[in-house]
């Protein structure tokens, strides 16, 4: 049997084990994934840290890329030795949202369960006991079961890593950009938040042809980066959120068309509301922790036709967006490479669960060890 090494969240508010799992071989409908590499996103910390409830015993990781290497029964054999990117958004395919192409709002999916389409896990502890992939996909765990829908063929060329965070971060920002608010050329984007979401917000906006890109974090080294994926100006939150709004105004001749949330916190969505001008159009990309409630005034907002959406996965469809992203990477107009800060093994996730609450860095990347073939 292969055994997999993964990263499992017991209880909610503990430090991520990291144990040895055993993988049975992938049912119809599934393939069996070498893993080589896997981000570590904020929505795992989200996980880890409880502000998402989740039952049982759990293998974290939602963004990651690998190689095929078995197929269940039913499944292409010529998948085998794919690079593939993970989705953790598998859809049904039969639902109403999925049949009307919109799969980022599939009610079918089984990813919401966190198991394969059949209800199941193929991870096991020694003792028999199964433990549930995160988002039926496990992105820490070495070795990993999917559902064959969530394992998307990438072009030839897209190094892993790339693909990788092509499965969240890139298709949440650049898809909440181009697809749910439909930047067009010439319009002006402010994003705020520059992590890994963030950042391919701004990447986004530059493929889109926005003119003027500013780029807002607290963190004044991100800022500055931001330029290098195609922010035109930068502000640098300090504690007043009317310093900030002032600020965005200067820097879009009044106030920008579009201001993107990339960071899922109460005070920044609201502040994302309050840099609208009249018109404008706000789109909340970030997920904050269940439960919690933003306010804004209301009767400047709908006297000044604004707009306020919410964006999940970027309106991903996985099987065309995917590959669409890796060959704009490989055409040099997704600098997605450049988000990688950083390149670990599993053993150092907790570590880099603390460096991202300090915001210090953009992407991580769990690279997993393979004993050589
Ligand atoms: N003002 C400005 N910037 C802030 C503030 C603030 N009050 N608080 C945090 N930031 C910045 C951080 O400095 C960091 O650069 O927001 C950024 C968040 O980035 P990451 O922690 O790397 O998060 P990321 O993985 O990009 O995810 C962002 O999207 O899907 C969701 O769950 C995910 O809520 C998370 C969000
Ligand atoms: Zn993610």
């Amino acid at each position: 049997m292969t055994v997999a090494r993964a990263a499992v969240v017991e209880r909610t508010g503990e430090a991520a084990r990291i144990e040895a799992l055993g993988v049975a071989p992938p049912r119809a409908g599934e393939v069996l994934v070498r893993m080589l590499a896997a981000g570590v996103c904020h929505s795992d910390l989200h996980v880890r840290d409880g502000d998402w409830p989740r039952p049982g015993s759990i293998a974290l990781g939602h963004e990651g890329a690998g190689v095929v290497e078995a197929v269940g029964e039913g499944v292409d054999p010529a998948l085998t030795g794919r690079t593939v990117a993970l989705s953790w958004y598998v859809p049904c395919l039969r639902c109403r949202a999925c049949q009307a192409g919109r799969q980022w709002l599939c009610t079918g999916s089984s990813s919401l369960r966190h198991a394969m389409p059949d209800g199941t896990s193929r991870f096991a502890r020694a003792d028999g006991s199964p433990v549930l992939p995160y988002c039926g996909i496990a992105t820490f765990a070495s070795w990993s079961v999917v559902p064959v829908d969530a394992a998307i063929p990438m072009p030839e060329g897209v190094p892993a890593e790339v693909a990788a965070l092509i499965g969240c971060c890139v298709s949440t920002g650049v898809g909440a950009v181009t697809k749910t608010a439909a930047v067009r050329p010439g319009e002006s984007v402010v994003v705020i938040g520059l992590g890994g979401v963030g950042m391919s917000c701004v990447m986004g906006a530059a493929l889109a042809g926005a003119v003027s890109v500013v780029a807002v974090d607290r963190v004044a080294a991100k800022v500055e980066r931001a330029r290098s994926f195609g922010a035109t100006a930068g502000v640098v939150a300090g504690d007043d959120p009317a310093v900030t709004v002032a600020a965005i105004r200067d820097a879009t001749d009044g106030g920008p068309d579009h201001v993107l949330e990339a960071i899922g916190r109460v005070p920044t969505v609201e502040l994302a509301i309050e840099a609208a001008p009249p018109g404008g159009t706000v789109t909340l990309v970030g997920l904050t922790p269940f439960g919690q409630r933003a306010s804004f005034d209301v009767f400047p907002f709908v006297d000044g036709s604004r707009r306020l959406l919410g964006s999940n996965y970027g309106f991903a469809v996985a099987a065309t967006d995917f590959p669409r992203y890796g060959r704009l990477y490989l055409d040099g107009r997704l600098p997605v490479d450049r988000l990688i800060d950083r390149r670990l093994p599993l053993e150092d996730l907790e570590d880099a669960f603390d460096t991202l609450r300090r915001g210090e860095v953009l992407r991580q990347v769990v690279v997993h060890e393979h004993d050589p073939r």
